[in-house]
């Protein structure tokens, strides 16, 4: 028998192992209201309308028509994949760097994730390496704001119309952050959210899609809460469509509703501290704090990173992560299974099957996945260095204490 492989920890578990002297964001902070709106959920005897409170709450505080509350952003974006009616062997152009969550549903539905490579210095990509990819194939793009950089959507947009392509985001990592005045979540079609444990709106699990669009409001109901079921008369529910039961529960409504209510002023602050430590870590020689683009207004730093310049070190990023652990930077390690097109390895082994959706038909052409696809990310992440903790429980001081420890490693390091 093979032996057991070391399954990966999700939530406050993943957590509890972590070392050093700098906050950890569990146990998370709760709204003060929390209790109250749990209660109200047991009290009503599972009648209350939780949910739909939430779901207008998110909308109007996101100022979007409609949202729809599901268990989590990986069935967010499935029941996206899933309304959009996509075919087995379309192509869906998706940032390379990011979750897993972010490409389940299009994986499910049979269409073919293509990765472009992320812009010069950065974690996104941009309108230029996404037209490289274009093909007759290419139905949509699917942006990631990863760690909470909102991609320049504009020129996406722009690209999109004149290529007949749909946008969507994933704005997971994002929550209330701003691009030009504008909220992530608000700048495609539709977009989904993550309210799990870690994340900066952070519930128990949850999450939920938002679009401004009636008729895909109403296909997202349809297919994602409703299990593609319609009443029909005489008989009752028939499946006239492959649905799922992508429900919110009451209680994580309960949950999240409290969230939000605390969420605003803990963006401000994680903007603004990310935007102190990007200047401290800026003056360390060898130290490149991930870049906020000028159009990037309010950065909702979900994950707080910079690169090693490898030219200016003995050491590469692992070992620089590991002597910052050591030094007591809690949660610092390497950002290298973000890039997708490497982290997919059963992707990878039925692309070089040719096995459906990769067989020709429905497939159009040879697809590979590898970590050379997209080389320019991979470099990025080589030399990546995350930490995990940044939270809003971090303030000026931890900062200071970040950056110094940076220093320190680095100083010790240095050619
Ligand atoms: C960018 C991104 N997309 C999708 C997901 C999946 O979200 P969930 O865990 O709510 O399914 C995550 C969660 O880590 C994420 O960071």
């Amino acid at each position: 028998m093979s032996a057991a492989k070391e399954r990966a920890r999700y939530g406050a578990e993943a957590f509890t192992d972590l070392k050093g002297n700098l906050p950890n964001p569990f146990p998370r902070i709760l709204g003060p209201h929390c209790m109250k709106y749990l209660q109200e959920v047991i009290d009503s005897g599972l009648t209350s309308n939780m949910v739909d409170r939430f779901e207008k709450a998110f909308a109007r505080e996101l100022g979007v028509k409609h949202c729809i509350a599901t268990p989590g952003c990986t069935p967010a974006l499935a029941i996206l994949a899933a309304a959009f009616g996509f075919e087995p062997g379309d192509e869906i152009l998706v940032s390379p760097v990011t979750d897993y969550g972010t490409v389940q549903g299009l994986i499910r539905e049979n269409v073919i994730p293509v990765f472009p490579d992320t812009a010069p210095g950065t974690v996104n990509f941009s309108a230029e390496t996404i037209e490289a990819c274009i093909t007759p194939r290419t139905r949509a793009i699917l942006a990631v704001h990863k760690t909470g950089l909102i991609c320049d959507m504009d020129p996406i947009n722009e690209l999109a119309r004149r290529r007949g392509l749909l946008v969507y985001e994933d704005a997971c990592q994002a929550v209330f952050g701003e691009y030009r005045g504008r909220l992530a979540g608000t700048l495609a079609l539709a977009a989904g959210f993550s309210f799990d444990s870690e994340k900066t709106l952070g519930s128990d699990v949850g999450g939920c899609v938002v679009t401004n669009d009636d008729a895909l409001n109403e296909r997202i109901r349809f297919m994602g809460h409703s299990r593609g079921g319609e009443m029909v008369p005489h008989f009752g529910r028939a499946h006239t469509a492959p649905g799922t039961a992508h429900r919110m529960t009451q209680c994580t409504a309960a949950i999240c509703l409290a969230q939000l209510e605390i969420i605003r002023p803990q963006v401000a602050r994680r903007d603004r501290l990310a935007r102190l430590l990007t200047a401290r870590l800026g003056e360390i020689p060898g130290i490149i704090p991930l870049p906020i683009p000028p159009e990037v207004n309010v950065y909702s730093c979900w994950m707080a990173g910079f690169s090693i310049d490898p030219r200016a070190f003995r050491c590469d990023a692992e070992d620089f992560a590991a002597q910052l652990v050591r030094a007591g930077l809690t949660g610092a390690g390497l950002g290298r299974y973000y890039l997708m097109p490497a982290a997919l390895t059963f992707l990878q082994e039925k692309a070089a099957r040719r096995v459906y959706p990769f067989s020709q038909p429905p497939a159009s052409r040879a697809h590979h996945y590898g970590p050379e696809t997209c080389p320019r990310a991979r470099a990025f992440l080589e030399n990546f260095i995350r930490f995990t903790t940044f939270c809003e429980k971090y303030e000026e001081e931890h900062v200071d204490q970040a950056a110094e420890l940076v220093r320190g490693v680095a100083s010790r390091n240095r050619r």
